[in-house]
């Protein structure tokens, strides 16, 4: 079983969006079996809160239910364990290094990079354009799984 874990600034948004995105992907495939998949915040900013309502709502136009998630934050034993370690944004990945340590830092990549692309997945809590960060994100998710089922 391969761990994934997603990870953004706060963990109500973007990497939540991402991990139930990626499971009801590995659902519809019959794959949720072969992977353990998580996400978590760089930051401790809304440690304990729920996904944030149009994160949810955006999920939820697509089929996507995020149940009663709730954020919490990156850990070194996560980046020990983890197989993954995919991020949003380059602010993500410096922190998620950071917090990393002295772990293999390879495992720690955009998700832009599934599908081709050095982009960052844009801040909807900025931003608000939560449906541009949905199709990023699906497309991410789309590329990731593809790579994992060649590997198996
Ligand atoms: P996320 O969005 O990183 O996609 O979960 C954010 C949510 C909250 C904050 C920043 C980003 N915040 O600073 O509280």
């Amino acid at each position: 079983m391969k761990k994934i874990i997603f990870v953004c600034l706060g963990n109500i948004c973007r990497s939540p969006m991402a991990e139930y995105v990626f499971k009801a992907l590995a659902e519809k495939c019959g794959k949720s079996d072969c992977f353990d998949v998580q996400s978590r915040a760089t930051s401790y900013e809304e440690v304990g809160n729920p996904v944030y309502p149009p994160a949810r709502a955006e999920l939820e136009r697509h089929g996507v239910f995020c149940g009663n998630h709730r954020a919490t934050r990156l850990t070194y034993e996560d980046c020990a364990t983890a197989d993954y370690i995919i991020c949003m944004d380059d602010g993500n990945v410096r922190a998620a290094k950071r917090i990393a340590g002295d772990v293999n830092g390879e495992k720690i990549v955009k998700l832009a990079a599934f599908y081709g692309s050095d982009e960052d997945i844009a801040d909807p809590w900025y931003s608000r354009r939560f449906d541009i960060v949905f199709s990023q994100i699906e497309r991410g998710a789309k590329g990731l799984l593809n790579i994992l089922s060649e590997r198996d």
